[in-house]
């Protein structure tokens, strides 16, 4: 038989990519997982009644296309219109669709109106996706699927935001078609002040999403930008706070011209009848879940004191996580001790945070647990 020559079955491009790596689920019986900043505490009785209770013959119809009833639910919550609400197969799906709907893959083209929404002026815009580094790192995942230009700024060496009069310096592009930026941030766990980012957006000329995944464990948040400047998106999702991961939703909240673009772009059935019930029950408890939050913070707080008080640098958090710089060993080397002892946490092995770990909050019995073994391994050096 005669060989065929190969044919490019794959496309370059993803031929080239990296993906994208998750945290590891790894199912070891006992282990205590801090890697993944997933809640340590379960939904609430009434979230997963309300689940229970939807499993039934109607699993063969399909969902509600828009999820209708869950955008208005957090359109009063949020105090808009349910046309300022898209929701996501997680935020990450919607992370993805912003790539796509906002970022040409080509050099320089021309935003339309949209930014201005009177008809006036057209900005050229690049295109680029923009982020500070580190931050989640989806985010040039993304840009490299979508085919388009990174530009990651680096943060200030403590990882705090640059001051905007030199951003430009630092190489920040406020004619890039879409920046993302995570607030408060990840890994570093470090909260942005609002007015900061306020004055940001006001500058940029392209879409800026502010990627609030962790937002409840924080004192401030930006939800009002996306609904003073028609070219801010605040992204926020169930997983963390609301204890949903499994259930994957998620959502952006801002002008209605930029969320009908997202919806076209959309998959019509991107949201799963199940995660659009336990997403709603949620809202119908938030007592509950705002007393998660407080618990979370409150062992947080205690954490961070204990592990400095043996020597680590912590940085201050606004998330349910912590990102530590340990003493007495790496912290790669931190990494594979804590998990010997079934304790995992996340080590990247980025340049600008591998002396760091990243380290969950779980719940008050697992930090107990993490501290004491940390104690334990520190002094039997
Ligand atoms: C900064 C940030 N944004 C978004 C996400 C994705 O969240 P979701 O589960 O809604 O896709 C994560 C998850 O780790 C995250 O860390």
């Amino acid at each position: 038989m005669a060989v065929r020559a190969q044919r490019p079955l794959i496309r370059p491009l993803v031929q080239r990519l990296h993906a994208y790596v998750p945290g590891e689920q790894p199912k070891i019986l006992g282990l205590i997982k801090l890697n993944t900043n997933e809640n340590p505490y379960p939904p609430s009785p009434k979230v997963l009644a309300a689940l229970k209770a939807a499993v039934d013959g109607r699993l063969r119809l399909y969902p509600n296309p828009t999820a209708a009833a869950l955008r208005e639910r957090l359109a009063k919550l949020h105090r808009c219109a349910p046309e300022n609400i898209i929701i996501g197969n997680g935020s990450d799906e919607l992370l993805a669709l912003a790539t796509r709907t906002f970022v040409e893959p080509k050099d320089g083209f021309l935003i339309s109106t949209l930014a201005d929404g009177r008809g006036r002026s057209v900005d050229l815009v690049k295109a680029t996706v923009q982020y500070f580094n580190p931050s989640y790192s989806l985010y040039p995942v993304l840009a490299n699927i979508a085919g388009v230009q990174c530009n990651a700024v680096p943060l200030n060496a403590d990882f705090t935001l640059p001051a905007l009069g030199s951003l430009s310096k630092k190489g920040w592009d406020f004619k890039a078609a879409l920046s993302l930026i995570t607030t408060p941030n990840a890994p570093s766990g470090r909260g942005y002040c609002t007015a900061e980012l306020d004055a940001l957006c006001a500058k940029s000329r392209g879409v800026v999403v502010l990627d609030e995944a962790y937002v409840d464990f924080a004192r401030e948040n930006a939800m009002a930008l996306a609904l003073k400047h028609p070219h801010v998106l605040v992204s926020r999702t169930f997983s963390k706070a609301y204890s949903l991961c499994f259930q994957r939703v998620g959502y952006f909240v801002g002008h209605a011209d930029l969320i009908s673009a997202l919806d076209k772009v959309r998959d019509s059935y991107n949201v799963n009848g199940l995660g659009q019930v336990a997403a709603l029950a949620t809202l119908d408890d938030l007592p509950h879940y705002r007393r998660n939050f407080r618990r979370i913070i409150a062992t947080r707080e205690l954490v961070t004191a204990e592990l400095t008080g043996l020597g680590w640098a912590v940085l201050p958090s606004q998330t349910n996580f912590l990102l530590a710089k340990p003493t007495s060993f790496p912290a790669e080397e931190w990494l594979a001790r804590l998990r010997a002892k079934k304790l995992l946490v996340r080590w990247f092995k980025y340049p600008e945070v591998r002396d760091y770990l990243r380290i969950t909050i779980g719940s008050e019995a697992e930090m107990e647990t993490f501290v004491r073994t940390v104690r334990q391994l520190q002094t039997a050096k």
